[in-house]
């Protein structure tokens, strides 16, 4: 799994983020190397980024994320037609704005490093209800095809758990093939049994094609959720499947 680094326009775009959103406690899960804590923070935003590449390969991540980036750039440049390119206007000002996105974290991670905590979907590590709106760009319905439904579902929960009114996710597509995720309408009726209503929200914003909605789960109402359920943990050491690809040979379709 790639480690990417979006841009704090991008999340506002893909999550409709308001300027009383902005307002709120906010946690980034996973946080990667995108830029959205570092610029909502200077905007006085109180916002924490989760992910488990915060533990190990801290201080290399930025470097790291860059040299991925180049290697996507050559990715994109053969496979430009694969993408809508609406929001980035094209190649080289993706690839400018990602860099600069994981430039603008790399200094926040130096800077603000309490901001960024090491944990792992389906258990992160905050008290129940401890941020008003969670959001999750890029892993859950991304990696359907890694990550199975019931991983999918404990971290659903896990989320909801620690949000005090609203998880926001996006996209809904697997990563892969552009389609939907298969298990989505399932999982959203077990949601709905927990006392967590979802619902599809389209967005101004589409990398991916068809990708430009966003999954909203309203966390206002739920009763007590139980704790990652060890059925749906991925087995040990399969937590954070991260795998430079700059490293490795080959231009495999990357994640979007
Ligand atoms: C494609 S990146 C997305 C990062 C960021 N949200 C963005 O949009 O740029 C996926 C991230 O998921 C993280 N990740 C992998 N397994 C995870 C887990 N079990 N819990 C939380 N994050 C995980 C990876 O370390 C990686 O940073």
């Amino acid at each position: 799994m790639l480690v990417s680094a979006r841009s704090f326009d991008e999340y506002r775009a893909m999550f409709a983020l308001s300027d009383h959103d902005l307002s709120l406690r906010v946690l980034d899960c996973p946080g990667g190397a995108a830029s959205f804590v570092a610029l909502a923070g200077a905007r006085g935003t109180d916002a924490v980024a989760v992910d488990p590449q915060y533990g190990r390969d801290r201080d290399r991540l930025g470097t790291l994320v860059l040299r991925e980036i180049e290697h996507k750039h050559a990715f994109l440049v053969e496979n430009e037609s694969s993408f809508v390119w609406t929001w980035f206007g094209g190649v080289e000002r993706y690839t400018r704005l990602r860099a600069q996105a994981a430039r603008t974290f790399a200094a926040d991670l130096a800077a603000r490093p309490d901001r960024y905590v090491a944990g792992s979907l389906p258990d992160l590590p905050f008290a129940d209800r401890s941020f008003d709106l969670v959001l999750s760009s890029h892993l859950l319905f991304s990696y359907g095809a890694q990550l199975d439904a019931a991983f999918h579902l404990s971290a659903l929960l896990e989320m909801a758990r620690v949000a005090r009114r609203q998880v926001r996710l996006f996209p809904v597509l697997l990563h892969t093939s552009d389609e939907r995720y298969g298990p989505l309408e399932r999982i959203r009726e077990e949601l709905a049994g927990y006392g967590i209503p979802t619902r599809l929200e389209r967005v101004d914003y589409e990398f991916q094609r068809g990708g430009n909605e966003a999954l909203v789960l309203d966390c206002s109402d739920h009763g007590a959720l139980p704790r990652a359920n060890p059925v749906g943990r991925p087995a040990a050491g399969s937590t954070d499947p991260v795998r430079w690809r700059h490293l490795g040979a080959g231009l495999a379709r990357p994640s979007p």
